[in-house]
């Protein structure tokens, strides 16, 4: 079913900044006179921040099922889409959603679960619906770390070894290849107003509004 909202993921390592974007980006929006809706995924449902709190304590007792893992995050997204984001999309909103399925893709893929069993996933769960728009912030492994060091303790995604993130890192980046209409990739390694402005405008260009006319 068609819907005349636009939906904008932002995906990127934790510390690249996609917290702070996803704020200003909102801010930019709704100066355009569109109704904009902010969802964070994992959670902005109530299940969904429960399922949120389940994923993301730190590491305690028997490692987490990779595919237990995967059917979590899938619950908490299909509880939001089903809640949030299809309303908000079929009203004409534009939605903003921190992280969405690419997360799915990378974090889960560098797992070792396959990017066609997680697409497969989302579509017996009835998750067709896919970002109009997504932007990946890219930022070197180490750096993010570093950023993400002076803020609070890791959670047990965050407490994963360099190589796993080096891993999503290079699943971001592949799924940019495979998806070039939808996904682009911004250098997040710039003061954070500069990648605010381009953003802005990425998605702007794509909603057809701020063009000189
Ligand atoms: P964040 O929302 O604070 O960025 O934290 C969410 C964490 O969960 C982050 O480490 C990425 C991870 N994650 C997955 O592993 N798979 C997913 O499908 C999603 C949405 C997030």
């Amino acid at each position: 079913m068609s819907d005349s909202g636009f939906f904008v993921s932002v995906e990127g390592l934790d510390g690249s900044g996609k917290t702070t974007q996803v704020g200003l980006l909102a801010q930019t929006l709704a100066t355009t006179g569109r109704r904009v809706t902010v969802v964070r995924d994992p959670g902005s449902t109530a299940l969904g921040e429960r399922v949120r709190d389940l994923l993301l304590e730190p590491r305690a007792g028997a490692p987490v099922s990779h595919w237990a893992e995967t059917a979590l995050f899938l619950a908490s997204r299909l509880q939001l889409a089903e809640e949030v984001i299809r309303p908000a999309l079929t009203h004409g909103d534009v939605v903003v959603s921190d992280r969405y399925l690419d997360s799915t893709l990378a974090y889960q893929g560098a797992r070792g679960i396959s990017r066609s069993e997680i697409l497969e996933l989302h579509r017996l769960f009835g998750l067709t619906r896919l970002p109009d728009l997504t932007v990946i912030l890219d930022l070197p492994v180490v750096l993010a770390q570093t950023r993400r060091e002076s803020g609070t303790a890791p959670d047990r995604m965050e407490q994963e070894s360099s190589s796993y993130h080096e891993r999503v890192r290079a699943g971001y980046l592949d799924l940019a290849g495979q998806f070039p209409d939808r996904i682009v990739v911004l250098d997040a390694d710039r003061p954070a107003d500069e990648i605010a402005r381009q953003c802005g405008s990425l998605v702007k260009d794509r909603l057809n509004v701020g063009r000189a006319t």
